[in-house]
């Protein structure tokens, strides 16, 4: 996964392009480089590590050129370093491209070019791209047709920028299965694959579809299906304002992106729920005989959009008396899952470019499902498949730990479940109630939000420590999963999610003394359990914090963390906001990069 940017207009490219990669970092950051054309030739500006580095690359300040492109790489195929680097050039230094995305098949390419007489000098995928490009221009001798050409030889994914020293002023771009957009201001024309990389420039963009074609030149642009013939595109106005991409005074973007839930839960009920009225889902045609029809919802996605599936569970089931699974993109893909027309098969994806859920999704449509796809990002690839798309409005997540879009998830598929039930009018006094409580949600996550000194402080105390393990049952056993998943992926520490009734099954041989075990408790029917289990790890050592809206006070526990009560089927989005904050202060406790951890990206468009 990785992020471009390209360039054509009137003022110098090479600011434009470093300033945008230095955007998209949350898509990869191992390596970086621009490609410029300057004097009718190719200069090519790339090396390993973070894009700041580029500045320091000899005469990249003094280029004049108002064309180019860029990449900030996520390693796939061979490892970071100078000469795997985007841009690729071919053999001839004709052609520079940059790429994000998978070619599976680059391997017979590679084979096949050679015996053409090219030669190889990376590891890369990508490499393989010029150099198609290259041959098919000897016979078409335009750069469109060339790249057509070469794009219906690669199997995989691409969201490519390819520019030429022989048609100097146009920059071609093709897509699929990876993002891209184009912004416009007049005559400047932007492309990045995620609209934060150019926004500061302009609102208006072109949101690419997988198929098409685009030929970028100073005075026009023009929109091309995979056979070459003309299209319209309608440009979209992205709201989100300039601000909503940087990071507003925060130290960190995860932590912005925190505080921001009150208002990205706020925008993401939106105009659909209203005080005594009906939820509100005209983006949807699904009618009270196609849900009487069906036997089964199967939620499906990755990491912690598959933890906002597992609280959203608990409420189609209860609401809609549908049985409700939850299941991880990239095991469900595989093991031809019993699903078919009575099944409507529900996608989450932030970023909605995750490739095990975009295969996923479209498995199901193949089964005949009816499709929902949830998506935080306008025109993501995942948007494109699904029958129907709702989207979370959470406004752009940068750090690569999920917070505000998860709480978004998990509203508005609470929201789709009221509909659903609305839909088949089994209007209740609990829907009305749980109606209500969504409302004042956005200030009680905001009272949430106030444990963040209490937390920082025990933060400064378990940072050093190797295991931390969260226990809870029934719907608090949701909460623990997306928490481990929080403090392991930006604190590195060793961390698992247990159902509490399952302690004594075996993971109880772990607690030892000074371990500390984080319980969530908030169903009240289950809380003498919850507190007996705790019990049980005190026995044995264990430092106890406990997460709860109830009054525990009574209890021998080391630390507890209260927040506001809810309705037990949306406590998990008030219960996660001390565990996403103590995730994100253990971290900066540990001096660790909190919006950029190691190994990780903030889309996985690679399986
Ligand atoms: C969450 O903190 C992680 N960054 C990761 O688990 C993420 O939720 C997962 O990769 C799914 O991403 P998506 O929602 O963009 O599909």
């Amino acid at each position: 996964m990785c992020g471009i940017v390209g360039y054509i207009g009137k003022n110098k490219a090479n600011e434009i392009l470093i300033n945008g990669l230095l955007k998209l970092e949350y898509r990869g950051y191992d390596s970086a480089g621009i490609a410029v054309i300057e004097n009718n030739e190719i200069v090519c500006k790339k090396d390993k590590g973070r894009v700041r580095n580029l500045y320091n690359l000899e005469g990249i300040n003094e280029l004049e050129s108002t064309i180019g492109i860029a990449h900030t790489r996520w390693a796939t195929h061979g490892k970071p370093s100078m000469v795997n680097a985007h841009p690729h050039l071919d053999n001839h230094n004709t052609f520079a491209v940059v790429h994000n995305g998978i070619i599976e098949n680059y391997h017979e390419l590679r084979e096949e070019l050679i015996k053409k007489g090219y030669k190889f000098y990376s590891e890369t995928d990508t490499e393989v791209i010029p150099n198609l490009v290259n041959y098919y221009y000897k016979e078409e001798k335009d750069l469109l047709k060339a790249v057509n050409k070469a794009c219906k030889d690669l199997k995989g994914s691409y969201a490519i920028e390819v520019i030429s020293k022989d048609e100097p002023d146009k920059i071609v771009v093709a897509r699929k299965d990876s993002p891209m957009v184009i912004g416009v201001a007049g005559n400047d024309k932007y492309v990045a694959s995620d609209i934060p990389a150019v926004l500061e420039y302009t609102r208006d963009f072109y949101l690419l579809a997988d198929g098409e074609f685009v030929e970028l030149t100073r005075d026009e642009i023009k929109f091309y299906d995979e056979d070459l013939n003309n299209i319209e595109k309608k440009i979209e106005k992205i709201e989100w304002s300039e601000k909503a991409t940087s990071k507003e005074g925060y130290e960190d973007y995860m932590l912005k992106e925190i505080y921001e839930q009150p208002k990205s839960i706020r925008e993401t009920i939106g105009s659909r729920l209203k005080e005594n009225e009906k939820c509100q889902f005209d983006d949807i045609e699904i009618d009270k005989n196609y849900l009487q029809s069906i036997n089964k919802i199967k939620i499906v996605a990755c990491g912690t959009a598959m933890y906002a599936g597992l609280v959203a569970k608990n409420t189609f089931e209860r609401l809609l008396k549908i049985d409700t699974e939850v299941d991880v993109a990239s095991e469900f893909r595989y093991r031809d899952p019993l699903i078919d027309e009575k099944t409507l098969a529900i996608f989450i994806s932030q970023s909605g470019e995750t490739a095990d859920t975009i295969a996923a999704l479209k498995l199901a449509k193949h089964k005949k499902c009816k499709t929902i796809a949830v998506s935080n990002v306008i025109g993501s690839s995942i948007t494109r498949e699904a029958h129907y798309t709702i989207y979370t409005h959470a406004g752009p997540e940068i750090a690569v730990a999920s917070t505000k879009a998860y709480t978004s998830q998990v509203v508005l598929l609470e929201l789709l479940a009221i509909h659903f039930a609305e839909v088949l009018e089994n209007n209740s006094e609990e829907i009305e109630t749980l109606k209500d409580e969504i409302l004042q949600l956005p200030k009680k996550v905001e009272e949430a939000l106030k444990t963040g000194e209490e937390v920082k402080e025990l933060a400064n105390e378990i940072y050093a420590q190797k295991d931390v393990f969260f226990i809870g049952r029934g719907i608090d056993f949701t909460v623990t999963k997306e928490a481990s998943l929080k403090l392991k992926e930006i604190s590195y520490i060793h961390s698992d999610a247990y159902q509490a009734g399952e302690l004594k099954h075996g993971p109880i041989a772990l607690i030892e003394n000074g371990i500390t075990v984080i319980g969530i408790i908030s169903d009240k029917k289950l809380v003498k359990k919850s507190v007996s289990n705790l019990q049980e790890v005190i026995t044995r050592g264990a430092n106890v914090i406990v997460v709860t809206d109830k009054d525990l006070s009574k209890y021998n526990f080391k630390k507890i963390i209260k927040v506001p009560e809810t309705n037990k089927l949306l406590s998990p989005i008030l219960t996660v906001i001390p565990m996403q904050l103590l995730a994100y202060y253990v971290s900066k406790a540990k001096g660790l990069d909190v919006d950029k951890p190691r190994n990780l990206a903030k889309s996985v468009t690679v399986e």
